[in-house]
């Protein structure tokens, strides 16, 4: 089934979802809305579809019943109530909102006007991310011990510098948890379970002018007495691919960006050579490490299908507004404790 889509805000991201429309639906975007009006045009003109003058008459479309939220990060609120009063469905990219008081409003407008919102997580569908799924499912960890993400990437000074809300917490929520470390934040605890506490330190000493955290480091607690750690940086030169450990009483798994460094099990099944061989390799390049752009298209494409594929059957999708919120609630928790000295209690 066709769907009509309707983008909101014109930039960086906007053009993934653009190509990710175009993938799964034939054709591209119906129309564009953004506040710098020469951009609008541009990204009208590019996709070939109307550039809206106001997110009103672009909600207000007829043709359009998915709107996607590509506004920065402490803007999604707005626009996801104007495109759910209109009777829309909203895609919204992460982080879901940048308080949890705005992400429940999201929560609470898709209710209150039964459209679907789903939040953006692309790395959740990639193949080596479900088949770990799949084996914590199975419980072939036993117990979890660790769980920790290490996200130590570069970003210039001119990256912040060039986009206002990038360096921002009040006005965007940048940093390098809530911007950067938020995908992989959410990878843990959809692996791990709830994380229960956290204990945090943040700190920027890779750039100058930025309001937010270049740095940051939290020791968590899980519900299911696991621990674990998050590092995540956009200071370190040249950067690192993204690192994530699962470890278990009987097993553990060890992925850098989509490549198996350790796939171990004290019960080994038929498949485990398979899933290592495909996912063995050198990770060469891609990953976000040093270079925002290199965003491959593949995730958004396969959310993209779940969320129409939820449409069309009157299904959740698979990252639905309440889940997306649950790793802001753990990016709010690391800047809780680091700000206020203390450990949170979720
Ligand atoms: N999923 C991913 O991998 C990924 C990657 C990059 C960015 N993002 C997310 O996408 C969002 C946008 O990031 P970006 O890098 O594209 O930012 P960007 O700054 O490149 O683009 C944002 C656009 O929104 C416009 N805008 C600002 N306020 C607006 C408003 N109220 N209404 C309409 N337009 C408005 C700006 O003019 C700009 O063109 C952020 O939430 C970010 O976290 C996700």
């Amino acid at each position: 089934m066709k769907h009509g889509f309707g983008i909101i805000g014109a930039g960086g991201i906007a053009d993934v979802h653009a190509r990710a429309i175009k993938a799964i639906n034939g054709t591209g975007p119906s129309g564009v809305y953004d506040t710098d009006r020469a951009k609008c045009v541009s990204f009208g003109q590019k996709y070939d579809c109307k550039a809206f003058e106001s997110p009103d008459d672009l909600c207000r479309d007829p043709d359009i019943d998915i709107v996607c939220i590509c506004t920065p990060s402490g803007h999604h609120l707005e626009p996801a109530l104007m495109a759910t009063g209109e009777g829309k469905h909203c895609i919204i990219e992460k982080p879901l909102e940048i308080t949890l008081e705005r992400c429940d409003k999201i929560i609470e407008a898709g209710i209150r006007n039964n459209v679907i919102i789903s939040g953006i997580f692309p790395m959740r569908f990639s193949d080596v991310n479900k088949e770990l799924r799949k084996a914590i499912d199975a419980g072939r960890f036993g117990k979890f011990v660790l769980g920790d993400i290490y996200i130590k990437w570069y970003r210039s000074q001119a990256y912040y510098d060039e986009v206002k809300w990038r360096g921002s917490m009040k006005d965007g929520g940048g940093g390098a948890v809530m911007n950067q470390g938020i995908h992989s934040i959410d990878l843990l605890q959809w692996f791990m379970g709830k994380v229960e506490t956290v204990c945090a330190f943040t700190s920027s000493p890779g750039h100058a002018d930025i309001e937010i955290e270049d740095t940051a480091v939290a020791a968590l607690k899980f519900s299911n007495g696991a621990l674990g750690v998050i590092e995540a940086s956009t200071a370190v030169n040249p950067g690192f691919f993204r690192k994530i450990e699962i470890l278990g009483t009987k097993g553990s798994v060890v992925l850098e960006e989509e490549i198996i460094k350790t796939w171990q099990f004290s019960e080994e099944e038929p498949d485990d050579q398979l899933i290592r061989d495909r996912f063995s390799g050198i990770q060469t390049s891609g990953g976000g490490v040093s270079d925002p752009k290199a965003i491959s298209d593949e995730g958004h494409i396969r959310q993209f299908l779940d969320i129409t594929e939820a449409i069309e059957t009157n299904r959740k999708p698979a990252i639905d507004a309440v889940e997306a919120r649950k790793a802001v609630e753990i990016v709010l928790a690391v800047y809780d404790s680091a700000a206020n000295k203390r450990i949170i209690h979720l």
